[in-house]
């Protein structure tokens, strides 16, 4: 059957790559959103429906799930992706920018599933797919406000999971580690990593050079973009991918290690590979 797909987030990363491997291998509709309206102009080449949307514009958020039903027809499936990490520790980040993380990270992702949900329980058919995160299952020192984003969002989507599943609707979870994307560079050039004084300088210089490292050595995209193309177009899917080695590693750590043997696991994992 043909589908209509929503990603958000598709001018880049996991988004930019699911949506182009959607429209050079399946006959799917795939309508795509992001703000940078010139970089879906790729898709748009290649057949994809583009909605430029700034996801922290709930009212825009169900605007456009309008027009993508008067155009493209009524969404199928919706990968809700959006997101960034913003990095910087619990005393340092200034309240506006904890807001922000929330606002596009977990409101946005919220109110871009409340816009599709009444109409996919009319038909008692549909997939949400949500791009959690490791940092859904673990948290260290310089990156807590990003990972109590994704924290939530595991949250919201179990919940979400259980009272929709009744209804004919699927919630599937994609938990990736750290891959090659531009998502790296953004979080890296925040103001809030690079404190030269004050009390955490050293920690956050430490940080900084350990996620640089990570990045570097991180997967591409491929794997966890297939995975989440499986979870958009197949009719059996799992409930919960976790689509890198460290992700599977960090989630088996968080569950099996008391707490003060973890945060000596993490400090000196950092602490090793900076
Ligand atoms: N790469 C990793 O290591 C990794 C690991 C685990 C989870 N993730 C998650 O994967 C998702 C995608 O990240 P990525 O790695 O593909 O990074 P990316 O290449 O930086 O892509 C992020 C996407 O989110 C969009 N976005 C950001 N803020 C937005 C806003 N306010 N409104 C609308 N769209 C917005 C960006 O588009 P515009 O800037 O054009 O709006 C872009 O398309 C995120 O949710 C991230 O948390 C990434």
């Amino acid at each position: 059957m043909r589908k209509v797909i929503w990603i958000t987030g598709a001018s880049s990363g996991f988004g930019l790559a699911a949506a182009l491997k959607l429209l050079r291998e399946t006959d799917h509709i795939i309508c795509v959103s992001a703000r940078r309206e010139s970089l879906l102009d790729t898709l748009v080449k290649k057949g994809a429906y583009a909605y430029p949307l700034d996801i922290t514009d709930y009212e825009e958020i169900f605007r456009t799930k309008e027009k993508i039903e008067n155009e493209a027809g009524e969404v199928d499936a919706l990968m809700v992706n959006a997101g960034y990490g913003m990095y910087g520790t619990f005393e340092e980040v200034p309240n506006e920018a904890m807001i922000r993380q929330f606002e596009v990270n977990v409101f946005g992702a919220v109110e871009t599933i409340r816009s599709v949900l009444p109409s996919m329980r009319k038909r008692s058919s549909g997939r949400i797919v949500i791009t959690s995160s490791s940092a859904a299952h673990v948290s260290s020192a310089g990156m807590g406000y990003y990972a109590a984003s994704k924290h939530s969002i595991k949250a919201l989507g179990t919940a979400l999971r259980q009272e929709i599943g009744p209804h004919g609707i699927e919630v599937v979870m994609i938990e990736p580690g750290i891959v090659r994307t531009p998502f790296g560079e953004t979080a890296l050039k925040n103001n809030y990593i690079d404190t030269e004084k004050g009390p955490y300088a050293s920690l956050m210089k430490t940080f900084k050079s350990f996620m640089l490292k990570s990045f570097d050595r991180a997967p591409s995209v491929s794997h966890t973009r297939d995975i989440m193309v499986k979870a958009l177009t197949d009719d059996r899917v799992k409930s919960v991918y976790r689509t890198t080695s460290s992700s599977l590693g960090l989630s088996l750590l968080s569950k099996l290690l008391p707490a003060s043997i973890y945060d000596f696991v993490i400090r000196e994992g950092v602490k090793k590979l900076r």
